[in-house]
C-alpha cells in the first residue's frame, strides 16, 4: 500500500493588488451578474471567459421552475465560448457572485463540482493551464490551472 498526498497552491490578494488585465476580467463577471436570472435562490452568478485572441464572453447563472433545468454562470460563458469560438484556447476565468440585497459576496466564490470538471475538459483542449480569479469582496483567490481545483478528476474518458 502506497500513502500520496496532493497539494495546491494559490494566491489571495486584494482585487485592487490584480495586475490590471485580471482586474478587468474580475469586473466583467462583477457585470455579468446583472445578467442572471435567479428568482429561486437570489444568488446572481457572473463568469467571464479570456479567450485566446483577446474576447471576452460572459455568462450568468439562469434557473428554471424545474431546479435541475437551471445552470451555473461558469457553464454558461464557457458553452457560450466554445459555441462561438470553437478552437480557441480558453486562458481564464474570472468568477463573481451577490447574494439577495446584500451585494457581492465577502468570502470568493468557488466553482461547483460540475463545472469544475467542465473546466478541466475545456483546459484539456487549451494550449495551457487556464487562470481561475474567484472574487470576494475580502480577497481574490487566483489558481493557475484547473486539477488544483479538480485533483483526481475524471479524465479517462
Ligand atoms: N451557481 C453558479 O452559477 N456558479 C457557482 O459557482 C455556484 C452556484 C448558481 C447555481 C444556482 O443558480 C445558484 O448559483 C445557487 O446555487
Amino acid at each position: 500500500m502506497e500513502h500520496k498526498s496532493l497539494t495546491i497552491s494559490y494566491t489571495e490578494r486584494p482585487e485592487t493588488e490584480l495586475e490590471p488585465q485580471w482586474q478587468q476580467l474580475v469586473a466583467s463577471a462583477k457585470e455579468a451578474t446583472l445578467g442572471a436570472y435567479a428568482p429561486y435562490s437570489q444568488f446572481y452568478v457572473g463568469a467571464a471567459v479570456l479567450l485566446e485572441g483577446g474576447e471576452v464572453v460572459c455568462g450568468s447563472n439562469q434557473e428554471n421552475a424545474a431546479f435541475g433545468a437551471g445552470t451555473c454562470a461558469e457553464r454558461t460563458a464557457l458553452f457560450y465560448a466554445h459555441a462561438h469560438y470553437p478552437g480557441r484556447a480558453v486562458q481564464a476565468i474570472a468568477i463573481a457572485a451577490r447574494k439577495g440585497e446584500e451585494g457581492f459576496t465577502e468570502a470568493p466564490v468557488s466553482p461547483c463540482g460540475i463545472c469544475r470538471q467542465v473546466l478541466l475538459e475545456t483546459q484539456q483542449r487549451s494550449a495551457g493551464p487556464i487562470r481561475v480569479l474567484l472574487y470576494g469582496r475580502r480577497c481574490v483567490q487566483e489558481i493557475e490551472g484547473v486539477e488544483a481545483l479538480l485533483p483526481l478528476g475524471f479524465e479517462n474518458f
